[in-house]
């Protein structure tokens, strides 16, 4: 077998490598594709995260940033990751030019990798539209097992993914494991059973159906907690 470049030894060419070269060139020739106002979701998850009082919000799958700046204004220390170094200069740009650079990193991580944090160090997590990407069901399972590692206890994680009732669930091609790629994009669309089976040893306090943007996109909102 030939090893593709940018796949590192003994790792199976995947879907997501070739996702994140189509991230890239996303989020080069659309800079700040998804606006500058922050995602319903984002709204939501800073008032879960302040009533808990958390401090510090790891973002993963951040893109240019709506979301961890909003985040940051509201006044927590963010760490923000996405496997697109492009959107993250973005997001480090547009911090510098709000202000808020110093309560906002960046860090360039791969979903498929383990965080790059200790043990019981952050406080919330967020993910809009993470955890739906081209990722294998190991590849979401071993990621939540992740962000419960590193969530403190009693810590929220709030994540939204695009689910089995929406209208690219079962169009373009399909890549198995209810992944399907549409106009480029690969999706993992998620069942109910999906969302309970990765709540358990959680408090899953929330499934909130929502829709965002114009096809529209159909996601839930999934709110979930560490044990005390
Ligand atoms: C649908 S966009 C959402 C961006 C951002 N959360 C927002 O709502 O504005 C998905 C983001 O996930 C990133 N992404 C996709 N697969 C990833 C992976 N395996 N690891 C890290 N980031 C990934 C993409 O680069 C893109 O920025």
């Amino acid at each position: 077998m030939t090893h593709t470049p940018g796949t590192p030894p003994g790792r199976e060419p995947a879907l997501a490598d070739t996702q994140r070269a189509h991230w890239q060139r996303t989020h080069t020739a659309n800079p700040g594709m998804y606006g500058e106002h922050p995602s319903a979701p984002a709204r939501y998850a800073a008032e879960v995260f302040a009533a808990a009082g958390a401090r510090e919000v790891l973002e993963l799958g951040a893109g240019h940033g709506r979301d961890a700046l909003h985040f940051a204004r509201a006044g927590f220390h963010v760490l923000a990751t996405d496997f697109s170094p492009t959107g993250l200069q973005q997001l480090r740009t547009a911090a510098a030019d709000q202000g808020l650079a110093d309560r906002l990193a960046v860090t360039a991580h791969d979903a498929r990798d383990p965080l790059p944090l200790p043990d019981a160090s952050v406080d919330a997590v967020f993910a809009h539209m993470l955890l739906c990407m081209a990722l294998s069901t190991r590849e979401i399972e071993a990621l939540v097992a992740e962000v419960r590692r590193v969530l403190r206890p009693g810590g929220a994680f709030v994540y939204t993914v695009r689910h089995t009732g929406d209208a690219h669930c079962g169009a373009g091609t399909g890549h198995g494991d209810d992944v399907w790629e549409h106009g480029g994009f690969a999706v993992h669309f998620f069942s109910r059973e999906l969302v309970d089976a990765l709540a358990a040893g959680w408090h899953l306090t929330d499934v909130h159906p929502f829709d965002e943007g114009e096809l529209p996109r159909r996601l839930w909102r999934i709110t979930q907690e560490t044990p005390r």
